[in-house]
């Protein structure tokens, strides 16, 4: 059961909340399902997880760390004094952008107009997979596509810079709901895992990180 113990492991996960002002804000459909449940499975093996969530519904998985953030920028801080470890998966889905400007009292109608300015926030999996001191041993991103999958995810897994990336299909009932199909992409392989429950999929990614642990 403890095949994964001595690794250290650093999951995002949830969607990233990017405040307007007190009241409103920008942020996406990810439930943090399959994020923590990957934390979950990779805890059941042994694995000292630390799992940096933006807000979601859900409880704690037993055995893991869970740091709590709200904006992309938070979760970056976060994974940055975390570091070091030996696998950073990133499952989070991080806002791509941000308002511009934070009205410290609610705005009023007339101040935010139809027009919001934004502006782009830090890539946490590009940062991650470039760090030039403390780079863990295996980057895992997600490339949650609608369309062109395997092409958009390839061409993610090397613009990024990570070692894999997890595929996934995301234009039918993914988003919150519990079952998921991936393609693992690494730099010599392609594997398809089929349509199965979340945690089935959390299980495949553990095995596939049990399996490579020799080589690192
Ligand atoms: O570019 P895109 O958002 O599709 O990339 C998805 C992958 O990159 C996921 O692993 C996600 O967690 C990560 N990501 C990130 N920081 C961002 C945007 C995405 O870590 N700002």
């Amino acid at each position: 059961m403890n095949r994964l113990e001595g690794l250290s492991i650093i999951i995002t996960a949830g969607p990233t909340v990017e405040a307007i002002d007190p009241v409103r804000f920008l942020s996406n459909r990810s439930s943090g399902k399959q994020g923590y449940l990957i934390a979950e499975v990779l805890a059941e093996h042994g694995a000292d997880v630390r799992l940096i969530s933006g807000p979601t519904c859900l409880p704690c998985p037993n055995d893991v760390s869970r740091i709590d953030v709200e904006s992309a920028r938070d979760m970056l801080a976060a994974v940055e004094s975390e570091l070091p470890a030996s696998v950073f998966i990133a499952v989070a889905a991080v806002s791509d952008w941000r308002p511009a400007e934070f009205y410290e009292l609610k705005a009023e109608k007339a101040a935010l107009s139809s027009t919001l300015e934004l502006v782009e926030n830090p890539d946490i999996l590009k940062a991650v997979s470039q760090h030039t001191e403390k780079r863990p041993d295996l980057v895992i991103g997600f490339a949650a596509e609608t369309h062109d999958l395997l092409e958009r995810a390839r061409a993610k897994r090397l613009r990024k810079g990570c070692d894999w990336i997890i595929a996934n299909n995301v234009s039918g009932d993914v988003m919150g709901g519990d079952e998921n199909a991936a393609v693992l992409i690494t730099s010599d392989r392609e594997v398809e895992w089929a349509r199965a429950t979340k945690r089935e999929i959390a299980v495949k990614l553990a095995n596939a990180i049990d399996a490579t642990r020799a080589t690192h």
